[in-house]
């Protein structure tokens, strides 16, 4: 871990009054949204992410609002940094109520089984896979410390269905998220501790609007998804504060579905 910083304000009521939230990625996108909206529902929020200037502009202004967060800098892909940044989360917060593991990459010159060089391979699965499992890894004694939480990994409609994009590690890294969410949520689910998969559909955010750089990229790909367009980060972090909260007390082991549609999709509307 580079760096942190710990900014304080008071916690109001909300969906997660008195709970606090590890979140990684939580310079943009998901992460940032996420990150606010919890703040913005009681909670005390660890903003993490490789970007530290981003990481901490998310704590200030949670800061800003009344709330109260700290900014932690972490490669999400080294245990090192994981393990730090939970350690520095607990101390910052006085505990950990919920660890969203949401960083992930999509490198852009992903492709098919012949194209996609193993460098690329091995860092998608460094920072999408492994750096979920060093997020459940340190993150989950930190809720069972806590006497339990929940934990949210963000996986990808891509785990549930093919696309011919191609982009064959990240597809596989977020398939691996999802198994591994199901066989944690068996493992701790008599400690209080649940675990549920978020599955994103294609969103407006930086990480897919670089890769369809043109308008017609982008229409292609609408066409798949019933609602006739792209979702938004804050519609993601809507169904994070659901898994996040206590509203979902009887809710483990599941892939959360927020696409559009896309996935319950054959023939879509003209
Ligand atoms: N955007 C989509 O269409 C879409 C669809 C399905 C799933 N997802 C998944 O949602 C998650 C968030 O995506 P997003 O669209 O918000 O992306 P984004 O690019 O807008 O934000 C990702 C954030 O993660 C951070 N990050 C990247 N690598 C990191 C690392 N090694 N350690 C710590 N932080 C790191 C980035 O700095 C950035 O702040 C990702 O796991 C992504 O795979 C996105």
């Amino acid at each position: 871990m580079a760096s942190e910083e710990t900014v304080t304000g008071t916690t109001g009521a909300g969906r997660l009054a008195g709970k606090a939230a590890f979140v990684t990625g939580a310079a943009a996108g998901i992460g940032r949204e996420t990150a606010l909206l919890f703040a913005a529902e009681g909670a005390m929020v660890a903003a993490v992410d490789v970007d530290a200037d981003g990481a901490a502009a998310v704590a200030d202004e949670v800061v800003a609002a009344g709330g109260q967060a700290v900014a932690l800098t972490a490669d999400v892909a080294v245990e090192a940094d994981v393990a730090a940044a939970v350690a520095a989360a607990e101390e910052a917060l006085g505990r950990l109520d919920v660890v969203f593991n949401n960083a992930g990459i999509m490198l852009a010159d992903d492709g098919d089984a012949q194209s996609t060089e193993e460098d690329v391979w091995d860092r998608t699965m460094d920072v999408n896979l492994k750096g979920v499992w060093f997020g459940c890894r340190h993150g989950i004694p930190a809720l069972r410390r806590s006497g339990g939480g929940s934990v949210v990994n963000t996986a990808s409609f891509v785990a549930l269905v093919g696309a011919a994009t191609p982009q064959l590690a990240y597809t596989a890294s977020k398939g691996g998220v999802l198994a591994m969410t199901r066989e944690l949520a068996v493992v701790h689910a008599r400690e209080g501790i649940r675990v549920n998969a978020l599955c994103p559909g294609p969103l407006r955010t930086e990480l897919l609007m670089s890769y369809l750089d043109t308008e017609e990229k982008r229409q292609r790909r609408l066409v798949h998804v019933p609602m006739g367009r792209f979702g938004e980060a804050s519609e993601m972090a809507a169904a994070a504060l659901f898994l996040a909260s206590d509203e979902s007390s009887y809710v483990t082991g599941t892939e959360f579905t927020v696409d559009g549609g896309l996935t319950a999709a054959y023939v879509t509307p003209e």
